[in-house]
C-alpha cells in the first residue's frame, strides 16, 4: 500500500469531521484469564472482553477514489485504495487487511473515511489491534448493510494477523473481542471453534508493566516452532495424536523430548488441564481458583520461558497483598500486562502502592485498570 499525504485530484476528499458517520461499530481489548499459548496448540483459553474498546466509524466519500483513515488516538493518516489493499507498516495497514478479508468473504467495500478513537493502549498486550480489525469488520460489512455475525468479524480479523499483517498468532484474541459477554468468560476450544460462558463478574486487576514488547514477535514465532517440533516427535509415538494439547502428560514421560522441547510441551500440557480446572471450579463453586493463575505464571516463567524479571516482580508483589486470590502474566508475555484477581477492595488497595514501588524498583511507570469482563463487538450507530 503506498502512503499518501494528499488524496490527489478530482472531486475534494471531504474529510469525516463535520459529517455525521454513516455506521460505527466498537470491539473492546481482552485479557486472558487462564489459558496461555494453547491456542495454536489447538488447546482451550478462558479470556474475557475489558472494558475498555475501539470505535470504528464509516462515512461516505464524495466520490473519491481513496479510502482515508485518520484517529485522535493513532498517529498519521493512512490512504489505500479498496480496490487493491495492500500490506504496509502504517497502523491503517489493518483496516486495508479488514477490506482485504471482507473481498475474500464476498463484500466488496467501497472506498470510504474511516475515523478510529480508543481508549485501549497500543503495544500492552491487551489486544488493541484485534480490537481495531473486529470493530472494522463490523462497521465496513454494515456500511454495505451485510453486517457480519460476530464470529465471522472474528474470522476476518484473525485472517487479516495470519494472511495480511503475517503474524503467527492463535486466535484467541479476535474471538474474545468479537464474543465477549458482560459478566462472563469465554471458554473457547480452539482446535474445533466451540465454545461457550462461565459466569465471572469478579473483578480483574489489569497492570501494564510498560515493558518494551520489541522482540515478543520473534520470540512468539520462535516458541510456535518449538510448539510444532515438540508435536512432530509426539506423533512419531502416537500417529492418532490430534494437537500438542491433546498430548497426555504420560505420552511426555514416555517420549523424553530433547530440551527446550520437553518443558514447551510440558507448558502446554499442564496449562490445558488448568484451564480445564478453572471452568470446573467457575462452575462448581462461583469462585475462579487464584491457586491455578499462581501455577500458570510459574509454568509460564519456568517451562515457556516468557516472562521477565518485571512481571515475576508484579505478579509476587500483588500476591504479597491481603484480599489477592491469584496473580500472573496475561497474553503472550516478554513483557506486556499481569491481571490479579481478589477482592474488589484489595485490589483497588494493591493498584494504589503498586505504581509507587514499581517505580522505585524499576524506573518504569506501570498502568493500572480495575475492570470486569465486558461485552464484546457491537454495532454503535
Ligand atoms: C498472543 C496471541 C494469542 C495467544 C497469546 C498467548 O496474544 O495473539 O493468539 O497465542 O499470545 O496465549
Amino acid at each position: 500500500m503506498r502512503i499518501r499525504q494528499a488524496a490527489g485530484s478530482g472531486a475534494p476528499v471531504t474529510g469525516s469531521l463535520g459529517i455525521p458517520p454513516r455506521v460505527a461499530a466498537s470491539a473492546p481489548g481482552r485479557v486472558n484469564l487462564i489459558g496461555e499459548h494453547t491456542d495454536y496448540n489447538g488447546g482451550p483459553v478462558l479470556p474475557v472482553a475489558i472494558d475498555l474498546r475501539t470505535t470504528v466509524r464509516v462515512t461516505a466519500t464524495r466520490g473519491a477514489a481513496v479510502t482515508r483513515v485518520r484517529s485522535a488516538t493513532y498517529h498519521g493518516i493512512g490512504l489505500f485504495e479498496a480496490r487493491r489493499p495492500a500490506p504496509s507498516d502504517h497502523w491503517s495497514s489493518y483496516l486495508a487487511g479488514v477490506v482485504a478479508g471482507l473481498a475474500r468473504a464476498g463484500l466488496t467495500i467501497p472506498d470510504v473515511e474511516i475515523d478510529v478513537t480508543s481508549d485501549l493502549p497500543v503495544g500492552a498486550g491487551l489486544s488493541s489491534s484485534a480490537a481495531l480489525e473486529v470493530a472494522a469488520a463490523l462497521a465496513l460489512s454494515e456500511f454495505v448493510d451485510s453486517r457480519l455475525a460476530p464470529i465471522e468479524a472474528a474470522r476476518v480479523g484473525h485472517w487479516v494477523e495470519a494472511g495480511f499483517v503475517g503474524v503467527r498468532s492463535g486466535i484467541m484474541d479476535q474471538y474474545a473481542s468479537a464474543l465477549g459477554r458482560a459478566g462472563e468468560a469465554l471458554y473457547l476450544r480452539c482446535d474445533t471453534e466451540t465454545y461457550d460462558f462461565v459466569p465471572f463478574a469478579e473483578p480483574i486487576l489489569i497492570v501494564d508493566s510498560g515493558m518494551p514488547r520489541a522482540l515478543a514477535a520473534s520470540a512468539f514465532n520462535r516458541r510456535r516452532a518449538e510448539c510444532d517440533a515438540a508435536y512432530a516427535l509426539l506423533r512419531e509415538a502416537d500417529a492418532a495424536l490430534s494437537s500438542l494439547a491433546a498430548a497426555p502428560a504420560s505420552l511426555l514421560d514416555r517420549v523424553r523430548l530433547p530440551e527446550p522441547l520437553g518443558r514447551r510441551a510440558r507448558h502446554v500440557i499442564t496449562e490445558t488441564a488448568r484451564v480445564r480446572a478453572a471452568v470446573a471450579a467457575l462452575r462448581s463453586d462461583h469462585r475462579f481458583a487464584g491457586d491455578l493463575l499462581v501455577e500458570s505464571h510459574r509454568s509460564l516463567r519456568d517451562d515457556f520461558e516468557c516472562s521477565c524479571t518485571e512481571l515475576d516482580w508484579l505478579v509476587e508483589y500483588l500476591m504479597a497483598q491481603d484480599g489477592v486470590t491469584g496473580a500472573r502474566l496475561t497474553g503472550a508475555g516478554w513483557g506486556g500486562c499481569v491481571i490479579a484477581l481478589g477482592d474488589a477492595g484489595a485490589l483497588e488497595h494493591a493498584r494504589g502502592r503498586l505504581v509507587y514501588d514499581y517505580g522505585q524498583q524499576f524506573d518504569r511507570r506501570a498502568r493500572t485498570w480495575l475492570t470486569r469482563a465486558s461485552e464484546g463487538a457491537r454495532i454503535e450507530l
